[in-house]
């Protein structure tokens, strides 16, 4: 079957079998922030936005998002570049490999969350698992980079 749909802005069409998930058709597409980790919907670096909203591209068929508009960090390079700042600062970046799907989340909780609580915060990036760095760097980032003044 053929799919269309908006990739970073860019329509884009895809011709895929009809359990195709998106993950393999976005990085078909070039987009290689999209990490192919545990495959289960369990760790998050698969993470991109779907109409705004983030997905698990691992377990999302591609077929569903025809017509629609995914973006992935390659589409987001000014709004990651930010956070990424934040998160280099804080020692939050060790390997770096859940570093996409991690801040897909962040951009899209900023979206979504007036004035986060820790609990907020917490919950809405309890699918994103890091191997490295204990978690606690990445939420003092989040934090500095909420309340930063130039927004
Ligand atoms: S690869 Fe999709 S959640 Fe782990
Ligand atoms: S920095 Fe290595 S997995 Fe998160």
């Amino acid at each position: 079957m053929e799919i269309k749909f908006l990739l970073n802005g860019k329509p884009v069409t895809a011709s895929i079998e009809a359990d195709a998930v998106l993950l393999d058709v976005v990085r078909e597409k070039g987009c290689y922030s999209v990490k192919r980790g545990c495959e289960t919907a369990n760790c998050g670096l698969c993470t991109v936005l779907v109409d705004q909203t983030p997905v698990l591209s691992c377990s999302t068929l591609a077929a569903r998002v025809n017509g629609k508009q995914v973006m992935t960090l390659e589409g987001m390079q000014e709004e990651a570049k930010a956070f990424g700042t934040f998160l280099a600062n804080e020692g939050a970046e060790q390997c770096g490999f859940c570093s996409p799907g991690f801040i897909m989340n962040v951009l899209a909780m900023e979206k979504e969350l007036v004035k986060p609580t820790e609990e907020e915060i917490k919950e809405y990036l309890a699918g994103n698992l890091c191997r490295c760095t204990g978690y606690m760097g990445q939420l003092r980032a989040i934090h500095k980079y909420l309340n930063r003044e130039e927004k």
